[in-house]
C-alpha cells in the first residue's frame, strides 16, 4: 500500500497569537496556584514547546516544578487508536501535591482521560489539565479541561510541537496539513 503524502497548509494559529494566549494562561494558572507548590507534568513529545513557554511566563516567585510523562500516540496516522500506553512515568511521587497536566492537543480525549484516572489514583492534592488546542467536535470521552489555549475545528495540525509522523514539530506557527493531490 502506498502511504498518502501530506503537505503543510495555511497558518491556523500564528506564533504571536500563541504567545499572547500562553501569557494569559500562565497568569490565570499562577493566580490559582499562588502560595502552593505546583508540579507541571508535560506529556512528551508534543507538549514540550508549549510547557517551556508556559512555565517561563509564570511569576518567578511561584514555586514551580517540572516533570514529564511519555505515552504512546498515533503511529504514523492521523486517527487515534484509543489505546494509551505509558512509555515514561513521572520521576517522583505526586501524593498531596498540586499537579497540572500539560498536553498539546485534546482530540478524542482518550489520552487525557486515561492520564487523569491514572494520576488521580496516586492521590494528588489537586489535579488539573491544561491544553493548548481543543478539537471538541471529535471528543469520544468526556474530559474536564481546566485551562485551554484555543478551540479549533476538526483539522489535523502541525507545528509548535505537534507533528505528523515525526515531521514539522519545529515550525513556530501552527498549520493545518492537507493531502498532496487534494
Ligand atoms: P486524543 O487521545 O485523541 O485526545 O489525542 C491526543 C494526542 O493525539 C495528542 O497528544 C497528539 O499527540 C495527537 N494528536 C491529536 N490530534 C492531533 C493533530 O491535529 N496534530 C498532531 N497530533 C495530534
Amino acid at each position: 500500500m502506498v502511504e498518502q503524502e501530506y503537505r503543510i497548509d495555511k497558518v491556523l494559529f500564528s506564533r504571536g497569537e500563541i504567545a499572547e494566549r500562553i501569557s494569559d494562561l500562565a497568569g490565570r494558572i499562577a493566580a490559582d496556584m499562588r502560595g502552593r507548590e505546583l508540579l507541571v507534568v508535560g506529556i512528551l513529545n508534543g507538549a514540550v514547546f508549549f510547557l517551556t513557554d508556559l512555565v517561563r511566563r509564570m511569576p518567578e516567585d511561584l514555586d514551580v516544578r517540572v516533570d514529564f510523562m511519555s505515552v504512546s500516540s498515533y503511529e504514523n496516522a492521523t486517527k487515534s487508536s484509543g489505546v494509551v500506553r505509558i512509555l515514561r512515568d513521572i520521576g517522583s511521587s505526586i501524593e498531596d501535591r498540586h499537579v497540572l497536566i500539560v498536553e498539546d492537543i485534546i482530540d478524542t480525549g482518550y489520552t487525557l482521560s486515561y492520564l487523569l484516572e491514572l494520576l488521580h489514583a496516586r492521590k494528588p492534592a489537586s489535579l488539573k489539565t491544561c491544553v493548548l488546542l481543543d478539537k471538541s467536535a471529535r471528543r469520544e470521552v468526556a474530559v474536564h479541561v481546566d485551562y485551554c489555549g484555543f478551540s479549533m475545528p476538526d483539522a489535523f495540525v502541525v507545528g509548535y510541537g505537534l507533528d505528523y509522523a515525526g515531521r514539522w514539530r519545529h515550525l513556530p506557527d501552527i498549520h493545518s496539513v492537507s493531502a498532496v493531490g487534494s
